[in-house]
Formats: structure tokens, C-alpha cells, sequence
């Protein structure tokens, strides 16, 4: 479905990896429907037992592809791929693992809060430039950012921009741990597959407890996406996308 998105099994573990390395992984239209798609089709797959989403070596994401938002900015049609994946990846049924290393802007840092278990290393920094780009928080972190890092460090995070380091994450308890990039993906298998081998009824049960009733969660989801496909036609992200088209290399 999409050239930069590679879907691979290793026995019960489904691993979704963007792969859009030129890009830093920016993740176009393309690639929401082929993660949705693989979502969708590993929840409904009984021998799948767990998604691990992957990037590539220094890019987990750059956050969604700013040339699809400059298509929504200048009266063209975003399209439902994006509210898809958020709404797949708000209530997927089995767990989720991500191993990240690197960028990880925008929704390559919401994503975690749908994880069970996320590492990084220590050159990742998450960062959403949500309200720079004139903006807002989106895949349901409006709601899930307050209840993890407390209204203070929400704010500072997806109102104000500022970047988390992945020890900072850790701390603030969006992600499980850091480990030395060589270690990443081995050990993002490797938890995936030890949840893998649970007994997969009693950990759904255990895990759909946890999350509680996701409807709050998903309306949240479908809530924020209203507002930001209008904000994508506003003046000030108008100006904030044309900015980021027209910098120059190293400015
Ligand atoms: N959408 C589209 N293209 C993107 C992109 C994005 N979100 N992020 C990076 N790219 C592209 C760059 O335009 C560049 O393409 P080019 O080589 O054809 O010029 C390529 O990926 C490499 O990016 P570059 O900026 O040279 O890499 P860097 O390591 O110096 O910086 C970032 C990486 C992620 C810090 C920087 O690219 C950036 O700020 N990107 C925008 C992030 C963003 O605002 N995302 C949306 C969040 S809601």
C-alpha cells in the first residue's frame, strides 16, 4: 500500500516500520493508510499478538508530511488516512511496542502515549511544534498529555514546543527506558515477543482494564482532528509552512 511503510511478521509479533529514511520519515497519506491498514488487519488476525512500530537509524518520525498539510492549507482535500491511524492506534486491541531512535516530532512523540512499552536512545528527542505551527495537539494527546505529565509539563510539551530528552521521557514516564542504539531494535523484539508469549486472554483483559472505556479517548481523537484540519487553513500555519518550505539548508 505504501512504499515507505514495511509490514513484516517475526512469528506472533507484527512489526510496522516507516521507512522513508530521505524524508526523516514524514509520514505522508500513503503511509497512515498502510499503518492503519496493518492495525486494523493485526488486531483482526488471531495469531498476531503485538505491534512493534519501528523507524529507521536516527528518524523515528519527522511527524506528519508538511507538504500534505500545505495541500489541506491551500483548499485541498486532506483525506480520512490520518484520523484512520490515530483512531487504530487509540483503540488497538493488542499492545503496541515502538523502538525509537532519533527525530521524533510531532505525532513520532503522540504515538507513545498509545504504547505499552516504548524505548529510545539517547539521541532521541520528542518535540511537537504543534502551536509554531499554528496548530494543535492531535491523536488524543490533549487528553492523555495532562493525565501522564501533569497540566505543567503538558503544556511544556505540546503547547510550548519545548523537547523532551529521552531520559527526560523517561522520567515523565512517556516512554519504558533508553537503550544504546545498537540495543534498539533487539530489545523492542525482545519485549514484544515476551508479551507475545503471555497468555494472550488474561492480557487483554489486564491491558483493556488499564485503558478503560476508550470512547472519551477516541472523541478526544476525532474532536482535536476537527480543529486542526481548520487551523491548517489559517494564516498562521499558512506562514509556518511556507517558512519551513522555503528555509534554507543549515539556516
Ligand atoms: N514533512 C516533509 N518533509 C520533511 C519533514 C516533514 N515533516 N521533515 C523533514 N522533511 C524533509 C526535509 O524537507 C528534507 O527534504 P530535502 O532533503 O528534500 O530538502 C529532508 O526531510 C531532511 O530534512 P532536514 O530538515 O534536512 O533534516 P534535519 O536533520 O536538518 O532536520 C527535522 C530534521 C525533523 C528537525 C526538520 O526536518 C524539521 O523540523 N522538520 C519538520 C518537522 C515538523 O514540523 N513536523 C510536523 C510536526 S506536527
Amino acid at each position: 500500500m505504501s512504499e515507505h511503510v514495511t509490514i513484516e511478521r517475526a512469528d506472533a509479533v507484527q512489526v510496522i516500520r516507516m521507512n522513508r529514511a530521505d524524508k526523516k520519515n514524514a509520514i505522508t497519506r500513503d503511509m497512515y493508510a498502510a499503518m492503519a491498514a496493518a492495525l486494523k488487519a493485526g488486531d483482526a488476525d488471531p495469531s498476531v499478538r503485538c505491534h512493534v512500530i519501528l523507524g529507521v537509524p536516527g528518524a523515528f518520525s519527522a511527524g506528519n508530511d508538511l507538504a500534505d498539510f500545505m495541500v489541506v492549507a491551500t483548499g485541498g482535500d486532506g483525506g480520512t488516512e490520518v484520523i484512520d491511524f490515530l483512531v487504530a492506534l487509540a483503540t488497538a486491541a493488542k499492545p503496541l511496542v515502538a523502538g525509537v531512535d532519533g527525530i521524533a516530532v510531532g505525532v513520532g512523540t503522540t504515538i507513545q502515549f498509545h504504547c505499552d512499552v516504548s524505548y529510545a536512545t539517547p539521541r532521541t528527542q520528542f518535540r511537537t511544534p504543534f502551536v509554531d505551527l499554528g496548530i494543535v495537539p492531535e491523536a488524543g494527546s490533549s487528553l492523555l498529555g495532562p493525565a501522564l505529565l501533569g497540566r505543567q509539563g503538558a503544556f511544556a510539551l505540546l503547547a510550548l514546543g519545548e523537547p523532551l530528552t529521552a531520559d527526560e521521557a523517561v522520567a515523565a514516564g512517556l516512554i519504558r527506558a533508553v537503550v544504546s542504539e545498537e540495543e534498539l531494535e533487539a530489545r523492542t523484539m525482545a519485549t514484544a515477543e515476551s508479551i507475545a508469549a503471555k497468555p494472550a486472554e488474561a492480557l487483554r483483559l489486564a491491558r483493556d482494564l488499564m485503558l478503560g472505556d476508550r470512547k472519551a479517548l477516541v472523541d478526544r481523537v476525532v474532536e482535536e482532528a476537527k480543529i486542526f484540519r481548520e487551523r491548517l487553513k489559517s494564516d498562521e500555519t499558512r506562514q509556518a509552512l511556507m517558512a519551513f518550505m522555503t528555509r534554507k539548508k543549515g539556516a
